[in-house]
């Protein structure tokens, strides 16, 4: 779970010149912004009609990912980078629009795990039958409908093609935006397992994924938990990972190279590496207490391990000089012990890289 910003599209579907969709899309914007601001949510608008989608004319099943054509490649880009969506959508029909309903059918995987609210309007039912019929489609997508709902009757709410000022539909908007965020916090795990570069873990459920600044809140967390017990195994708290600011493991986070196993949203463990002159140095080998014994650090050591770039002659990693348990596993895993002991009661263990490796 990253602490990055919610990418939120609220997405205007009619097409139609003179549609009212786009001033149901503004009243939105307008109404939500300062919300957007204080739940860190980036609101993204996007007009379907500005999209130029022909009706699908992928060869290929969406779910293949197999895009032949530039609007669908952007379309594609778009929604993958969203954390949610918020759809502005009229009734045609008693239905969806069928621009919207060609927005969904291009893509496949980019929707999967991420919430997806409604602003309906329309003249007797205010546009609900619209959102019913829609809300069948995207569950098949994986997309995740809100309760919360906004539903606008068209005689009640307009005056010469604009809104009139309504607190009610206001404070709806807003509550909207409310549920969106929560359920997309929620849903992060899930979409996590789903993104590139993710790859299963050791530990049933759980997965692996490259670690970044965004991530800086759950490692500081981690680190301190950790590095507790080597601070009274070692009887020094003069330990870096105990101490570094949030800042201080952002910058850190942008120059290594960090794994971390998760799983339902929890950092379970991590592993740095980074390469300085012809060595692979490798730390901050970390697993929460209550997993350790199950192969977790020994499978990220690996994962560290074979990261090493081809070109590298040995591995190099440091622990506390009393840090026994550590060392075992150093050990059980082909390292060995350098004669000194650091400065800073720090004890340097080494492993040359198999031939193939360099
Ligand atoms: C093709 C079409 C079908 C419509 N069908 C319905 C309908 O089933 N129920 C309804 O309440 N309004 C219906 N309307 C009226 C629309 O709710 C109203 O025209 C609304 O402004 C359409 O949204 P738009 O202006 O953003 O295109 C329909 C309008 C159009 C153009």
């Amino acid at each position: 779970m990253s602490t990055k910003s919610t990418r939120v599209l609220v997405l205007t579907c009619s097409t139609r010149p003179g549609a009212l969709g786009p001033a149901v899309g503004q009243w939105l914007i307008e109404t939500i912004t300062p919300s957007a601001a204080r739940l860190g949510v980036e609101l993204v608008p996007v007009a379907l009609g500005d999209l130029n989608l022909p009706f699908l004319n992928e060869e290929e099943h969406p779910s293949s990912g197999v895009y032949r054509h530039e609007h669908t490649r952007r379309w594609s880009a778009i929604v993958d980078a969203a954390d949610g969506f918020i759809v502005v959508t009229p009734e045609y029909n008693y239905g969806m629009p069928a621009t919207l309903k060609n927005a969904l059918d291009y893509l496949s995987r980019e929707w999967a795990w991420k919430p997806i609210g409604f602003v309906s309007y329309g003249n007797t039912s205010a546009g609900t039958r619209s959102v019913q019929h829609a809300k069948q489609v995207v569950t098949t997508l994986r997309l995740v409908p809100l309760g919360a709902t906004v539903a606008i009757r068209i005689g009640d709410a307009t005056e010469n093609g604009r809104l009139r000022p309504d607190a009610a539909r206001d404070t709806a908007g807003v509550g909207l935006l409310d549920e969106l965020v929560r359920v997309a916090h929620a849903l992060r795990p899930m979409r996590e397992r789903a993104r590139a570069g993710a790859l299963s873990g050791p530990l049933p459920g759980s997965y692996a994924r490259p670690l970044t600044p965004d991530d800086a809140a759950e490692v500081t967390v981690l680190q301190r938990c950790c590095w507790v017990d080597e601070a009274v195994v070692n009887d020094t708290t003069a330990i870096p990972a105990l101490h570094e600011s949030l800042q201080e493991v952002r910058d850190w986070l942008a120059a290594w190279r960090t794994t971390g196993t998760w799983l339902d949203g929890r950092l379970l463990g991590m592993v740095r590496a980074r390469r300085v002159d012809t060595d692979w140095h490798v730390g901050r080998l970390a697993v929460v207490p209550d997993l350790r014994g199950q192969g977790l650090g020994r499978w990220l050591l690996r994962r560290a391990e074979a990261a090493a770039q081809p070109d590298c002659r040995r591995i190099l990693l440091y622990t506390g000089a009393k840090s026994q348990r550590n060392i075992d596993l150093y050990h059980s895993e082909g390292y060995q012990s350098m004669p000194l002991v650091g400065p800073d009661g720090t004890a340097c263990l080494t492993k040359g890289l198999p031939v193939g490796q360099r």
